[in-house]
C-alpha cells in the first residue's frame, strides 16, 4: 500500500494568475474535508526553501474565492533552479512532515515540482498562467480572466480610436505565446493579430488597413503579442506605410489582476479538488488538466512535451472575418 497521506502543502509560483486563490481554497478545503492537515507555503519556492509554512484552516481561505492575485504570494525563484536549492526545498518538506505537495503555477513551476518528485516527494501540478501555454490542458487558470480584461480595455480604446479616426496597436502579454492575442483579437474583431508563432507581413497588414479605410472604416485595432516584436516599431512602420495616425497602448500587468471569471473559478475549484484526490490515491508527478470540459490527471511530463500547437485555424478564421 502507498504511504498514507496526512499532511499536505500548497504553494503558488511564477507569475500570478486570477483564479489561483480559488485553487488554493479548493486544496485547503478538500484536504480538511478529508481530515488532512493542510499547510500554505508563502512566496512560492523561495518560501519553501526558507521554511515559510503556515497551517491553514477553513477560515484562512474564507472570502478569497472571487479575488485575483494569490493570498500565498508568489515569486520567480532563482535558487530553485540550482541543485542546492532543490535539495533544501525537499528537506524543508521532510522537516515539516509533508507527504504531498500541490504546486500551482506555469511551466517553470512544474519544472521545480519535477525536481521534488525526483527526490521522492509526491507532487501534483495545477496549471495556472494567463498565457494558456501549458501542453496537455485546454485551459490554464487565469487565461479566461485575462482575455476578458483585454476585451474590456480594447472596447474603451475603440471609443477614442473612433473619435480620433486612429489606428491603435494594443500590446498584450505573451512572451512566447500568442494565445491571448489570438483569442482577444478574434473576440474584439481586430483588423490584424500579430503573434510570435506566425511571421508577420506588414505590407499585408497595411493593405488590410487601407482596404478598411476605403470602405469607410475610420479606425482600426491591431492586437500584438509582446513576444512578436516592439508594438512601437510595428506601429511606426504601419504609420509610414499607410499615413494613418497611429497610437500604441501596452496593457501590461493589468492583464494579471482582477476578479477571476466564473470559468476560471470553476476550473480552479475542480483542479484544486482533483489535486488532493490524486495525492490521496498515492499519485505523484501528475498535473491536473482540463480536456474537453473534463478535469483529469495527466503525467507532469506532458507539460514538457512538444509545445502546445498554435491554433492556426482560429488565426485564419480571425483573418477571414476581419477581411
Ligand atoms: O507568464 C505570465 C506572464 O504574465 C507573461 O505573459 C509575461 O511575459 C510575464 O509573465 C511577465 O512576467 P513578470 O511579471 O515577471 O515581468
Amino acid at each position: 500500500m502507498k504511504g498514507e497521506v496526512n499532511n499536505i502543502a500548497v504553494l503558488t509560483s511564477g507569475g500570478d494568475a486570477p483564479g489561483m486563490n480559488a485553487a488554493i481554497r479548493a486544496v485547503v478545503r478538500k484536504g480538511i474535508y478529508h481530515g488532512l492537515k493542510v499547510f500554505g507555503i508563502e512566496r512560492g519556492y523561495e518560501g519553501l526553501i526558507h521554511g515559510m509554512f503556515r497551517e491553514a484552516s477553513l477560515g484562512t481561505v474564507a472570502d478569497i474565492v472571487h479575488r485575483g492575485g494569490t493570498m500565498l504570494m508568489t515569486a520567480r525563484s532563482e535558487e530553485m533552479l540550482t541543485p542546492e536549492g532543490q535539495k533544501k526545498a525537499a528537506e524543508q518538506l521532510d522537516i515539516h512532515g509533508i507527504d504531498g505537495l500541490v504546486v500551482i503555477g506555469g511551466d517553470g513551476s512544474f519544472r521545480g515540482a519535477q525536481t521534488l518528485s525526483a527526490q521522492g516527494v509526491p507532487v501534483i501540478g495545477i496549471p495556472a498562467t494567463i498565457d494558456n501555454d501549458i501542453p496537455g490542458t485546454d485551459l490554464t487558470i487565469g487565461f479566461d480572466t485575462a482575455l476578458n480584461t483585454v476585451i474590456e480595455a480594447v472596447s474603451k480604446i475603440r471609443d477614442t480610436a473612433t473619435s480620433h479616426e486612429r489606428t491603435f496597436l494594443v500590446e498584450v502579454m505573451g512572451r512566447k505565446s500568442g494565445s491571448i492575442a489570438l483569442q482577444a483579437g478574434l473576440a474584439c474583431g481586430a483588423e490584424s493579430i500579430i503573434v510570435p508563432e506566425i511571421k508577420v507581413d506588414l505590407d499585408e497588414v497595411s493593405a488590410r488597413l487601407l482596404r478598411g479605410h476605403q470602405r469607410g472604416k475610420n479606425h482600426s485595432i491591431i492586437i500584438v503579442a509582446e513576444g512578436a516584436g516592439s508594438a512601437y516599431q510595428i506601429g511606426e512602420e504601419l504609420r509610414r506605410k499607410t499615413g494613418f495616425d497611429t497610437r500604441v497602448t501596452i496593457l501590461g500587468h493589468i492583464q494579471r489582476g482582477g476578479n477571476p471569471t466564473a470559468l476560471d473559478v470553476v476550473t480552479a475549484s475542480e483542479m484544486g479538488s482533483l489535486a488532493v484526490e490524486l495525492l490521496r490515491a498515492g499519485k505523484s508527478d501528475q498535473m491536473t488538466a482540463r480536456v474537453h470540459q473534463e478535469v483529469i490527471g495527466l503525467p507532469l511530463e506532458v507539460a514538457y512535451g512538444p509545445r502546445k500547437p498554435f491554433n492556426r485555424a482560429l488565426y485564419d478564421l480571425a483573418s477571414q472575418l476581419a477581411i
